[in-house]
């Protein structure tokens, strides 16, 4: 892993340009937002404001570090000589972006490794920023994880809560026609034994909430690095437990506070077992 100090002016590039990019698309939000092609399936949307904020991001990565790569979920992406490649999400959240329910953010973080290759990377300094209630998250590996909004910011950490029945759990559900109906399943098994579902609609957003301690836990099925590469360090450097598998037909991500981790993995893990793997 790169050192200290360029892990922290990294998080502090991946605040900047994260702003940025969030700027743009609230200020530049059309009044209609148009679907400008649907991608998996005909739920998974894209408008012409992801494209611009990649290519804002891949712009504005590419002046500050020339050589490193960049990964993001629209077209756009570079190859780096550096080792550190930036994995970006221009909007996650787009169908919230679509209705303007404010619950969408630009997700960046910087990594080592190869994020095409399940297992092979590991982000190291990132932000998630939500530009329509102007919060910030922001972490690096041993840096703990902040909350900056305005003027303030806080260090993060997750809630204490320790009983099943007590949690409140996100979740996503992503586009593919064939995952959904197994992803109701699982929810149907899970519905039961926690205090309540929430479907946020942002992965990034997820992950930064179980840090903030807006959610107890997550855990989605079938997310794109660019989901989860900065989230997934929120949640941990916030001290939330953090983990997943790569099965052979879907990996699972799943965030929780320390003291569900008796229990809540182990559940969604089996859940996803039972049945994703097909
Ligand atoms: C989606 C969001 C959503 C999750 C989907 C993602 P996008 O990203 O994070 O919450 O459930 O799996 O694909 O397409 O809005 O960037
Ligand atoms: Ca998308
Ligand atoms: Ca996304
Ligand atoms: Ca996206």
């Amino acid at each position: 892993l790169p050192d200290d100090a360029l892990a922290s002016a990294l998080e502090a590039l991946a605040a900047d340009v994260a702003r940025s990019a969030g700027r743009l698309v609230v200020d530049e939000r059309p009044d209609a937002v148009e679907v400008s092609a649907t991608k998996s399936s005909a739920t998974d949307v894209v408008t012409e404001m992801d494209q611009r904020s990649q290519d804002h991001l891949v712009a504005r990565l590419h002046e500050a570090r020339p050589d490193d790569g960049v990964l993001g979920e629209e077209s756009g992406g570079a190859s780096g000589t550096s080792g550190i490649t930036w994995v970006i999400d221009p909007i996650d959240g787009t169908v919230n972006y679509l209705y303007g329910i404010p619950a969408y953010a630009v997700s960046v973080a910087a990594v080592v490794g190869d994020p095409t290759t399940a297992g092979a990377w590991r982000p190291f300094a990132g932000a998630v920023y939500n530009p329509v209630t102007d919060e910030l998250y922001r972490a690096r590996t041993g840096g703990g994880a902040h909350l900056v909004v305005g003027d303030g910011q806080r260090r993060l950490a997750p809630t204490s809560c320790s009983e099943l029945a007590q949690a409140l759990v996100g979740t996503g559900f992503g586009y593919a026609a064939r995952r959904r109906e197994s992803q109701g399943r699982l929810v149907l098994d899970l519905l039961p034994q926690v205090r309540d579902i929430r479907r946020i609609g942002s992965a990034a957003l997820d992950l930064c909430a179980v840090g903030a301690g807006l959610l107890d836990a997550y855990y989605e099925t079938g997310l794109n690095p660019w989901d989860l590469a900065a989230g997934w360090l929120v949640a941990t450097e916030a001290g939330a437990d953090v983990g997943g598998f790569h099965g052979p037909g879907e990996a699972l991500t799943w965030a929780c506070a320390p003291g569900l981790s008796a229990t809540f993995p182990g559940l969604v893990e089996a859940g996803t077992r039972e049945h994703l793997e097909d």
